[in-house]
């Protein structure tokens, strides 16, 4: 295949979906087909209520759908029909058996890679979108060979091609990607097929920003590029402990430190712990890794960056319930955001999950409000920590952020959306049962405005004490 004219990717998802719309977009000439073996997710791409919230992106899938852009469940027929095919299936950290909490689950990876092969009787160019550990693209070659030798008309050709969207910003970052990479086979048919991808590319990302690798650096890339990005975090989050305790300011110390153009100044925001479906679960993987080849001290660097992040949502946790005078048992606390980050409603891995299952543990009544996530979301990734029963006895979902906070001892914010800093805070504390506090995990409220309308104010990565003691 020299020339891509249909693509079909397999998996409707938050990498799947988008990728595929902008490729559509970008592309007029190709015929691009989402499939999923979720119906009702297809139903939803093909109606006006997206299954997925992202800004920018409703407007492209309104002017291709039914263009060159397609939603279907008929997995088959729509593989049959491609030149290339991305894979872009979950690959959710295995909850059972061999690297149990710790390894990537490979089943719906290698499931798709079975049907290729029994659907497949073209050649055709393979493309590993979803995120997966070294040496997968091998795996899914070898199934893929089994059905070349019983039909001498195919032919496959496995790429890696990994995605580094980040959701909230996905519509940006696909039209314009710091890089895109692509690994594949060094021998003149993998270059071949690695070219095919690149010219698809090439209708709107410069050319230097299309890195070729072998398939191996691509997939490793990956992992890596997300071990910096969460270990940036875990890093100042842990600067962040260093600060309460001594009256350092936390944003003071990423400041002066980012200003070195060798660190640089982004993603050294200090939070509640950093969320997400990808994080924690591709530093995972990359542990796995390390310990599958026996290399003990890399794996035990890398799991440290896991081990902040649990430390800072705990250390949060135990934040609030000491101040609130070491007992929030029955108390009514408002949680501001539950999404892992703002613009979104994705909830995978959010830190509101854990501070709320902890909260729940000392008996707290939680109210949470969130501008995008459904109460139901919010109810279900609770009783996962906690039980529905108590779910359902001690958590109310409000949908207005001013009755969530009506006599509540103190608010807790978990997400930077941005309208939470645009609240009347005045108004909100006349309403609060007295002392009233607010607990910022995201750094986002003026302290002293909140001081001077009343509130007691706890922030991440400032010191505990208002009034600290430089000479003790
Ligand atoms: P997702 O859960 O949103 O979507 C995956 C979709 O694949 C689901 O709709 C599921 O029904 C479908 N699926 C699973 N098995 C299938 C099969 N055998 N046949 C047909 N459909 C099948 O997952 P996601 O967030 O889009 O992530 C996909 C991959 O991309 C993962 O490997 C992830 O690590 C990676 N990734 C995710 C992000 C992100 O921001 N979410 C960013 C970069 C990379
Ligand atoms: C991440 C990667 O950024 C992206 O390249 C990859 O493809 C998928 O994983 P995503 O998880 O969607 O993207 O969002 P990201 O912006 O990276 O945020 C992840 C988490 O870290 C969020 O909970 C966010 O709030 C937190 N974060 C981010 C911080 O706590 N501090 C920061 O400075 C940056």
């Amino acid at each position: 295949i020299e020339k891509v004219e249909k693509i079909t990717c397999v998996g409707a998802g938050y990498v799947g979906g988008p990728t595929s719309v902008m490729i559509a977009h970008k592309c007029p000439h190709i015929r691009v087909t989402v499939v999923d073996m979720n119906e009702e997710k297809i139903q939803q791409w093909n109606s006006e209520k997206l299954p997925i919230f992202e800004p920018g992106l409703e407007a492209i899938v309104k002017e291709c759908r039914g263009k060159n852009l397609f939603f279907s469940a008929d997995v088959g027929k729509s593989i049959n029909e491609a030149d290339l095919i991305f894979i872009s299936v979950n690959t959710p950290t295995k909850m059972y058996g061999r690297g149990k909490g710790m390894a990537p689950d490979l089943k719906y990876v290698e499931s798709v890679s079975r049907t290729i092969a029994a659907n497949s009787d073209s050649p055709k160019i393979i493309v590993e979108k979803s995120t997966v550990p070294v040496k997968a693209a091998q795996s899914i070659k070898t199934i893929l060979k089994e059905a070349q030798a019983h039909n001498s008309s195919l032919y496959f050709q496995v790429l890696s091609n990994p995605e580094f969207l980040a959701e909230g910003t996905a519509m940006n970052d696909l039209a314009n990607p710091d890089r895109v990479l692509i690994g594949g086979e060094d021998t003149a048919d993998g270059h071949k097929a690695v070219q095919a991808l690149v010219d698809v590319y090439s209708n709107w990302v410069p050319t230097e920003r299309i890195i070729t690798t072998n398939t191996w650096s691509s997939e490793l890339s990956k992992l890596v590029a997300n071990a910096f990005l969460a270990q940036r975090i875990s890093s100042i989050n842990a600067v962040s402990a260093i600060c309460e305790a001594t009256g350092a300011d936390v944003q003071e110390v990423a400041h002066a430190v980012g200003c070195d153009t060798r660190i640089g100044n982004k993603f050294l925001q200090a939070s509640v712990g950093f969320g997400g479906s990808c994080f924690q679960k591709d530093v995972k993987s990359l542990v796995y890794l390390c310990e599958t080849y026996n290399l003990q001290t890399v794996a035990n660097y890398f799991h440290g960056i896991i081990e902040i992040n649990d430390y800072q949502r705990r250390r949060f946790s135990d934040t609030i319930i000491s101040e609130m005078f070491n007992t929030v048992s029955n108390k009514k606390i408002a949680i501001f955001g539950f999404a892992f980050k703002k613009n979104t409603a994705d909830t995978r891995e959010s830190s509101a999950i854990h501070v709320g299952g902890h909260l729940l543990e000392e008996h707290a009544e939680l109210v949470v409000y969130d501008p995008k996530v459904p109460e139901e979301v919010i109810r279900h990734e609770l009783g996962l920590v906690s039980s529905p029963e108590k779910v359902s006895k001690l958590v109310t979902v409000a949908s207005d952020p001013y009755e969530a906070a009506k006599d509540a001892h103190s608010i807790v914010i978990l997400t930077e959306w941005d309208e939470f800093k645009t609240y009347d805070y005045g108004r909100i504390f006349e309403t609060m049962k007295k002392p009233a506090s607010i607990f910022d995990g995201r750094l986002i409220l003026d302290r002293k405005t909140l001081q001077t309308a009343g509130f007691r104010v706890f922030t991440i990565g400032t010191a505990k004490t208002q009034s600290l003691n430089l000479f003790p």
